[in-house]
């Protein structure tokens, strides 16, 4: 089995992608990490536990992690995510459920320890990583690889016209990593997270699971999809943590190209990430993205009952849409 931890600040995309990574039984996650992001640390690490609730993986471990960034004043995405960072949707969490009493450098320095081939998932700010680098200099030697939603390279941030959220929420910290992370890191931005969308007509086709899962992420995405016609004016919703989650788990559905990454870390451009394209490099920045692999990947994991029916919704030979 693959040995995974993902560190996340729930936060509705998030949490589809925690949704995407729970419904693959052969992933060995060691544990699921709370950072501050897009709302303070109480509220995503309990967001972690009311979604392995929802999955009933009450066997996953979870660790609160940080709650300020290195350097920067704190940031929230309450607007994007609700104020209680899943759509202020009716999830509770099982009581049952317990977060570790462990600090989050001990955490991943016992994880690495004790497991071989460890694939470490960000989905959030960076500062838990750069954190545990700083205590444990060369822990994450000990990694295979280290795969971050993050960043806007070639097209105009989220934050900013040039910065995206996770950077943005704590450059320090992603400057650190892109910088001294000694293993393979593979880079997920907004120039392939904006590809991938999820559309009203796939949110009506999951319904037809009929499954309490299905209910949970219509009710959370009807938020999160209101946020982006009103702003964006797009009706569809990012999918930008679940397509890091595909890419760090699935072959094939992305293509890359090598750079080293830089991060500006004051002024107006705070939170932009530079890709230096030097055909080589420590990062792998994900370029192109097939959608149509994703969406088959992302319905078809959590809903295995839903795969025939969705081949009909992605190729359909009559009507050529999708
Ligand atoms: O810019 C998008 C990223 O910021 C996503 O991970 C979203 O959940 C927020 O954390
Ligand atoms: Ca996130």
């Amino acid at each position: 089995m693959r040995n995974i931890i993902i560190d996340c600040d729930p936060g509705i995309d998030d949490a589809l992608a925690l949704i995407l990574a729970l419904s693959d039984l052969d992933f060995n996650i060691l544990g699921i990490v709370a950072v501050a992001g897009n709302l303070p640390i109480q509220t995503t690490t309990r967001n972690i536990l009311r979604i392995l609730t929802l999955m009933d993986r009450l066997d996953v471990p979870v660790i609160a992690g940080y709650g300020n960034p290195l350097k920067r004043e704190p940031v929230s995405a309450s607007e994007v995510h609700g104020d209680d960072g899943l759509g202020n949707v009716d999830l509770t969490a099982n009581p049952s459920i317990k977060v570790e009493d462990i600090e989050v450098e001990a955490f991943y320095h016992s994880m690495l320890c004790q497991h071989k081939d460890v694939e470490i998932i960000t989905l959030g700010p960076l500062t838990n990583i750069a954190k545990t680098m700083m205590c444990y200099p060369t822990i994450f030697e000990a990694a295979k690889s280290l795969v971050a939603m993050g960043g806007a390279f070639d097209v105009p941030g989220n934050c900013s016209p040039v910065a995206e959220y996770n950077i943005w929420a704590d450059p320090h910290a992603a400057k650190m990593v892109f910088k001294g992370f000694s293993e393979p890191i593979t880079c997920v931005g907004l120039d392939v997270t904006r590809k991938t969308l999820l559309t009203p007509n796939y949110m009506e086709f999951i319904k037809t699971s009929g499954s309490p899962i299905a209910t949970f992420i219509n009710k959370a995405l009807q938020f999160y999809l209101e946020f982006h016609w009103q702003n964006n004016r797009v009706m569809g919703c990012e999918m930008h943590d679940p397509l890091a989650v595909a890419i760090a788990l699935y072959e094939n559905i992305g293509k890359v190209y090598q750079a080293d990454v830089d991060v500006i870390c004051e002024g107006d451009a705070i939170g932009q990430t530079i890709a230096h394209k030097n055909g080589q490099g420590n990062v792998s920045i994900v370029y192109q993205v097939d959608r149509k692999k994703f969406l088959e990947l992302l319905i078809g994991n959590i809903f295995p009952q839903l795969k025939e029916d969705l081949a009909c919704m992605i190729d359909n030979p009559i009507y050529g849409v999708f």
